[in-house]
């Protein structure tokens, strides 16, 4: 429950939706692992979970051993992998749940191996850095020498070799390439050792758009998920998305005012004519960023309202003119579509100069979530 006419609304078919228009695209022994990292990307990790493993994704993804706790607490029997690193001291943790972990390092190795030991089941991804400079091993010989380690320990799975492309959103696909290039030295590496080769998956939202061919076991889909493409450069016809959330607030207050009026901290904005001033209770402290202050605007009646003023840290104000007959209590969206209108989270990234992904894990816990089913028809 919650009093603050400030929400969300996580349509769950669209979600439905964008996993299946990947489904279409790729052959049924590739899996759709559902990237649901920082609470699903701001849309609510179980609820998008739920809602991607009904649509054929197979296994979960999340950045941390807490997120797939999260899950496992709310009843998703679904194999998750914890993308990023996990400490040795949690892995048993993990293991306990049936969660898997990557590993990229010697420490990490032998944690695996104690805690398989300890638990009777362990499952691991090994990562390699291929060219994204962030986790994963780098050298050949270290792989094999981890490698080795790992297929050493009875009990334990090696679920995956994987890694991750920095550039695959870009109009230049040569950085993918020479990434792939450098995966596959590492799987043809493992191969020329004598050692099984692990299912491999290389590809985020970006490559799945881009490089269909380099799929392999999985693809681990994030930000299309969500209904966004990573950038222009990977928009195809051949994968439709539907954005799956929609921000709305209600009208909290109305108030004519004459040419010359201040409006918000600072005063950056005086009107120019008479306006009618709508006060919105959402602020910076939901993620309604400040520097969409006298820059972005809000849908009104199915139209454009901009805001004038600084944005505060809850309050935000917007100005229509007045022969709208705007009341307190009218539904407003802040990102959505209403009527014909829409302001999407790639419109408000490029006002804040960042990128989509930013402009959606950015909307706070203080804003409710609620799930609606628009296939289905209302709220579930
Ligand atoms: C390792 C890994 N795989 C896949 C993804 C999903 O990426 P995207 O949201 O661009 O699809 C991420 C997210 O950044 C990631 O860190």
């Amino acid at each position: 429950m919650s009093y603050r006419p400030t929400w969300c609304e996580v349509d769950v078919a669209a979600i439905r939706h964008n996993v299946r228009a990947f489904r279409r695209v790729f052959s049924p022994e590739v899996e759709i692992m559902a990237v649901v990292k920082a609470d699903g990307y701001g849309h609510g990790a179980p609820v998008v979970a739920r809602a991607a493993l009904e649509a054929g994704a197979t296994q979960l993804g999340v950045a941390t051993l807490d997120e797939a706790v999260q899950l496992r607490e709310n009843g998703l029997g679904a194999p998750i992998l914890v993308l990023g690193p996990t400490e040795g001291r949690h892995v048993e943790e993990a293991f306990a749940r049936k969660i898997a972990v990557t590993v990229f390092d010697a420490d990490t190795v032998a944690a695996v191996a104690r805690a398989t030991e300890r638990r009777g089941w362990g499952a691991v991804h090994l990562k390699v850095d291929t060219g994204m400079g962030r986790l994963g091993v780098r050298d050949e010989a270290e792989l094999i020498n981890l490698y080795r380690q790992l297929l050493a320990v009875p009990a334990l799975r090696v679920e995956g070799l994987y890694s991750h492309l920095a550039c695959a959103d870009e109009a230049d696909p040569s950085f993918s390439v020479a990434q792939h290039d450098r995966f596959r030295r590492f799987v043809t590496r493992m191969s020329q050792e004598g050692l099984p080769v692990p299912p491999l998956h290389l590809l985020n939202s970006a490559g799945a758009l881009r490089f269909r061919g380099w799929a392999y076991r999985l693809v681990r889909i994030g930000i299309s998920l969500y209904g966004y493409y990573p950038s222009v450069h990977v928009k195809t016809g051949e994968v439709p998305l539907r954005p799956a959330l929609t921000w709305k607030t209600r009208v909290a207050h109305v108030k004519d005012v004459p040419p010359g009026t201040p409006i918000s901290y600072g005063a950056t904005y005086r009107t120019t004519e008479d306006l009618r001033i709508l006060t919105l209770p959402v602020g910076y402290a939901d993620g309604f960023s400040r520097l969409r202050s006298n820059r972005g605007h809000v849908l009104v009646r199915g139209r454009r309202a901009p805001i004038v003023g600084r944005v505060c840290m809850d309050q935000t104000m917007v100005a229509v003119p007045r022969h709208w007959d705007v009341q307190v209590g009218e539904e407003v969206v802040l990102l959505g579509t209403q009527g014909a209108e829409r302001i999407d989270a790639d419109e408000i990234a490029r006002e804040m100069n960042t990128i989509s992904y930013e402009v959606l894990t950015l909307i706070g816990k203080r804003v409710p979530r609620v799930s609606v089913d628009v296939e289905g028809g209302g709220e579930v």
